[in-house]
């Protein structure tokens, strides 16, 4: 079993096939944190968690009199406001006194085969035999309230998940001011890096790593959604650790809202790490008997580096997250319009482009914003989910119809939650946006927020939504959300609820993507927000990919895909072949090379493919035959990550190995050509013992050679060239 309970000893032992967990119920049942990390073999790790002088200057409750216990200087299992450990709390609870002085110890446990699913709520899931769930249920004896800590291990993937549930068991009301999903405390960060992944609109994801130091490093959205500026995923890696040695631990939070994750060094050398719903502007009332479920977050620890996490977050998401047909199912190459026509289009237009991307292999016409309203610019029409009929004449039946004969799906574009200013939904029901009482209301590209905690609302865009699917022949919709949300306020709720409104809407947007799922099962979702906005685990529960980012330059593109796959699979990461120049950054760069960016993610295309030329048409035919013959080793083969594209700048290189190691797939990008620069490349991730062809040279080596000899790229590349190998073994 891979959970083990040591009665005797009172100790939890979570392992997989590399790692261990391990938790104890100590001094007064207090939840003592003993260990994580590489795999090891002993449960009785007690000896870990109490060697902590000078305890007796901290603050203790009078019948602990251990004087090596104090629960600030203890590793904590999940560490309580108010009652003696001064860190960083996972859990604070406003009691109806007014204090909110929170105190939790264990009560009981049960451990079982598989792992629950968190009602209403996004989260990884396991078939039968792929996972073991520990329930740890404690309770604060003063304010009542019931906590349990939920731990499910995969045990074949070094990656486990937590969340926790919260009821109130009293008599009397009490507020969740603080409830974080998991909290681990480190016994030794001394020589710790912090890697966070930042960024802004068209600059998603960057990658940063720093010394993790003495105080708290954090990073959080109160925007509303998770947000370009920080993902919700953290690392802590051995200083030394390098893409494919070292430790690392990851932490990613399946949440699409406001979150924390934060690193809070002692000066012991311990860290306490925290991971969960931003506390600001959050605070959750709970009556007698009723209960708060708090998300669920993925920890991922690799002994072989970020390359090694990084394969744990993609294979538990491709296969643990991802759901429904489009999990398995190959991905259509799609042709979108909006950088090819923006608003300007008409039926005839999207018919001509959708033509010439059929002739050349494209799959799937994605219809962009502009379709709908009087929606001519970004100004108006949000929230009149009804097509224009002047730019498309004949209804959507007619134009979907059209592509559909052509032998090519049908996606369209919407924007759901959102309501312009200059709309028919905005002048009907301007109660309907979120609001604060006589606050005026911030605008941004000229919308609102629509607020998602009303049922009203949710039903208003489900009909919407229905209407538009019902009228026509639709395979994918891209669901886009373009600001941030402010004066967060819901018309209908109490005073004492509106500070619960964050959270409220992001339920209310589950229960949205989930209704229209459900009515149809066969859709592809693709996520967007301004780019790659939103692009955390809970979207990828819904939409099996998202659009990475609106730059769509190779050259910044590949940091962007870089960073994104620090946790998150190529499979989900739109990526297409744009115009040059950029229309982002005005960059010019090779067909080929954009081609070869963009394979790397669910590929497709979004300019106008009548105005190339008859040799970039061939270039573009043979792209889409290059997707269907690389598609298995790419979407299901493990990533390895050669070149960082912020190295020295000047060049990247990644490569994916199928799971049998029979095939691989080596990308190389030159970002700026140096003189008298050879471009000499290491291989990873092959059977040492196999040998490979290279099907462009033909020549022969064996894996051990391609990983240490390594190849060199036999010609001149200047900027912004690409090369791409295919390795194939040969018996
Ligand atoms: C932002 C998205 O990221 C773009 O791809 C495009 O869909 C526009 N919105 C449309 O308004």
């Amino acid at each position: 079993m891979p959970i083990q309970f040591y009665p005797e000893q009172k100790i939890f032992k979570l392992d997989t096939k590399t790692t261990s967990y391990v938790f104890q119920v100590g001094f007064y049942d207090y939840l003592m944190h003993l260990y994580y990390g590489a795999k090891v073999s002993d449960a009785d790790l007690e000896y870990l968690s109490y060697t902590c002088p000078h305890a007796s200057h901290s603050p203790n409750v009078e019948h602990v009199l251990h004087k090596n216990f104090s629960k600030d200087i203890c590793r904590m299992e999940y560490s309580c406001n108010g009652c003696g450990d001064l860190r960083g709390s996972s859990l604070s609870i406003l009691r109806s006194t007014g204090t909110p002085d929170t105190d939790i110890i264990y009560v009981s446990h049960k451990i079982y085969n598989g792992k629950p699913k968190i009602v209403g709520q996004p989260a990884t899931y396991a078939g039968e035999g792929e996972a073991t769930t520990l329930e740890v249920l404690c309770r604060d004896p003063v304010s009542g309230a019931e906590v349990t800590l939920f731990y499910t291990v995969f045990e074949n993937l070094g990656a486990m998940t937590r969340h926790i549930i919260v009821r109130n068991a009293s008599e009397q009301p009490m507020d969740i001011q603080r409830v974080m999903s998991a909290c681990v405390d480190f016994h030794d960060a001394n020589d710790m890096d912090f890697i966070h992944l930042f960024g802004n609109w068209g600059k998603e994801r960057m990658f940063e790593r720093a010394p993790l130091l003495h105080g708290t490093q954090s990073v959080s959205s109160k925007r509303g959604l998770s947000s370009h500026a920080h993902n919700p995923f953290i690392a802590l890696c051995s200083r030394n650790a390098t893409e494919e040695t070292g430790e690392v631990y990851g932490f990613n939070f399946v949440y699409t809202g406001n979150f924390l994750a934060s690193a809070e060094m002692d000066s012991d050398g311990g860290a306490r790490v925290l991971m969960g719903i931003n506390p600001e502007g959050f605070l959750w009332h709970l009556d007698p008997g009723e209960t708060f479920v708090a998300p669920e977050v993925v920890m991922v620890y690799s002994g072989q580096g970020l390359g090694g996490m990084s394969r744990i977050f993609h294979r538990l998401y491709r296969n643990h997250l991802c759901r429904g047909p489009w999990k398995q199912k190959k991905r259509p190459i799609l042709i979108n319009n909006w950088e090819a026509t923006y608003f300007k289009f008409d039926e005839e237009k999207l018919y001509e482009i959708a033509k010439t991307a059929f002739e050349l292999g494209i799959e799937m016409l994605v219809m962009d914003d502009g379709w709908f309203g009087t929606r001519d610019t970004a100004h108006s029409a949000l929230g009149d989910w009804y097509v224009n009929e002047t730019k498309l004449k004949g209804g959507l039946g007619k134009l979907t119809e059209r592509i559909n004969a052509l032998g090519m799906k049908f996606g369209i574009w919407f924007e759901p939650e959102m309501v312009s200013r200059d709309s028919d939904l905005f002048r009907a029901h301007p109660d309907w946006a979120l609001q604060s009482p006589n606050r005026p209301m911030s605008i941004a590209r000229d919308q609102y927020v629509l607020d998602m905690s009303r049922p009203d609302v949710r039903d208003y865009l489900f009909d919407c939504i229905k209407k538009v699917m019902d009228s026509a022949n639709i395979a994918y919709i891209k669901w886009d959300f373009n600001r941030s949300m402010t004066e967060v306020g819901s018309a209908l709720l109490v005073s004492n609820r509106q500070q619960e409104v964050f959270h409220r809407y992001v339920l209310g947007l589950y229960e949205l993507l989930e209704r229209i799922l459900t009515a149809y099962p066969n859709l592809l979702l693709e996520g967007c927000a301004s780019g790659g906005g939103r692009f955390d685990p809970a979207w990828l529960y819904y939409a099996p990919q998202f659009w990475t980012s609106d730059d769509t330059d190779a050259i910044e593109r590949l940091g962007i895909q870089y960073g994104t796959s620090i946790c998150y699979p190529v499979s989900t990461m739109g990526a297409h072949v744009s115009a040059c120049p950029n229309h982002q950054v005005g960059r010019s760069t090779p067909l080929q090379t954009r081609g070869n960016v963009a394979m790397a993610g669910t590929f497709g295309y979004e300019l106008d493919l009548t105005k190339l030329s008859d040799e970039q048409k061939e270039i573009v035919r043979q792209q889409c035959a290059d997707y269907h013959k690389y598609y298995d080793v790419i979407h299901n083969g493990d990533l390895y990550r050669l070149i960082s594209p912020w190295k020295d700048r000047t060049r990247c290189a990644w490569m994916f190995v199928s799971e049998d190691r029979r095939e691989a797939l080596l990308t190389y990008v030159v970002m700026r050509c140096e003189i008298y620069q050879r471009y000499y490349i290491r291989l990873a991730g092959l059977d040492p013992n196999k040998q490979y062809r290279n099907e462009q040279t033909g020549q022969i080596l064996s894996g051990d050679t391609l990983m240490n000899a390594g190849i060199c790229i036999p010609e001149v590349l200047r900027d912004f060239d690409s090369r791409v190998f295919h390795f194939i073994a040969v018996d």
